[in-house]
């Protein structure tokens, strides 16, 4: 590589690090807030995109927009509940039929259903529990198992996980008060044990050249009340909510060559809110 093509924006050093045409990316939980930036991102980057959420208009509209902008990289919805056996299995098979062998995988959805932010731990919340860890954790564990086989069969793949802050700290009840935003326990332990499982499957998949990352991303602003904003803001470093386009560059990194020698890493996008 000469310095005259490393310094250009355009060139194929930075196509090859960043770059990635030909490669299919599934983006489970893709119509979500964060979900549809990451959609954004890759197709960018020339990336084809499923974007697997139960939330089918969403993501058909998604698919619209990004085929609508150009390039030779497609979307295709792919409207399944990962949740379920039969429907993952689907939302696999369709992927493979849609768009080829998925060669990069990032779990995005989570569980936001009724019940969720009734957070007392004291409180009962067995319902809520179940929902939270069956789509936040047994959905991602079979969800990296059912795209894991093919990336297996095909020898090649990335995976990334999205965990949170709150898998690594607990939220700061001082910061939530009464904005009936705060998440339920069930929250924190399941992204915690989102962190482990990537280092599980990183270090148990290394040999089929898969390798498994996750980003722990802080709190996106979603018109929350204006005290909660404040206090969040207040209590983060660099001084603001994130919104969904922070996490492009990350994932992106995670999702490319650029990250070829990182396996089994949490990738902290927060803001600096855990740096103290
Ligand atoms: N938004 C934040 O502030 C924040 C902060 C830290 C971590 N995170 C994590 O980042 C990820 C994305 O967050 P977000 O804000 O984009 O979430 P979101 O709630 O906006 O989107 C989640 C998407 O997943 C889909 N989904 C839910 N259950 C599904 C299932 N069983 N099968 C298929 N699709 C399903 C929903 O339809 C939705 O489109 C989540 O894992 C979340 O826990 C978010």
């Amino acid at each position: 590589m000469t310095e005259d093509s490393q310094r250009n924006p355009d060139s194929t050093f930075l196509q090859g690090l960043f770059g990635l045409k030909d490669e299919v990316a599934v983006i489970v939980g893709g119509a979500g807030r964060i979900g549809r930036a990451l959609c954004q991102a890759l197709a960018s980057a020339g990336a084809n995109i499923a974007i697997v959420d139960m939330n089918g208009a969403s993501a058909e509209q998604l698919a619209t927009e990004i085929n609508a902008s150009g390039g030779e990289n497609r979307a295709w919805a792919i409207p399944r509940d990962v949740s379920k056996a039969d429907e993952l299995a689907d939302a696999v098979a369709d992927v493979q039929r849609a768009c080829g062998p998925p060669s990069i995988l990032i779990n995005s959805a989570q569980f936001r259903g009724t019940g969720f932010y009734s957070s007392s731990p004291e409180n009962d919340q067995t319902e809520a529990w179940r929902q939270v860890i069956d789509v936040n954790l047994t959905a991602v564990f079979h969800t990296c198992q059912a795209f894991g086989k093919k990336m297996i069969e095909n020898g090649q793949g990335k995976i990334i996980n999205l965990a949170s802050t709150y898998g690594v700290v607990s939220p700061d009840p001082r910061v939530y008060g009464d904005s009936g935003v705060n998440s339920p326990p069930a929250y924190g332990a399941s992204k915690a044990a989102v962190i482990q499982l990537t280092r599980y499957l990183a270090v148990h998949w290394r040999e089929h050249n898969i390798r498994v990352n996750c980003l722990v991303p802080g709190g996106v602003f979603d018109n929350q009340g204006d005290e909660f904003v404040r206090e969040y803001e207040r209590r983060t470093p660099l001084g603001r909510m994130a919104k969904a386009e922070d996490y492009q560059g990350a994932v992106l990194f995670m999702a490319s060559s650029a990250s070829d020698y990182m396996t089994g890493a949490a990738v902290t996008v927060d803001g600096g809110w855990t740096a103290w």
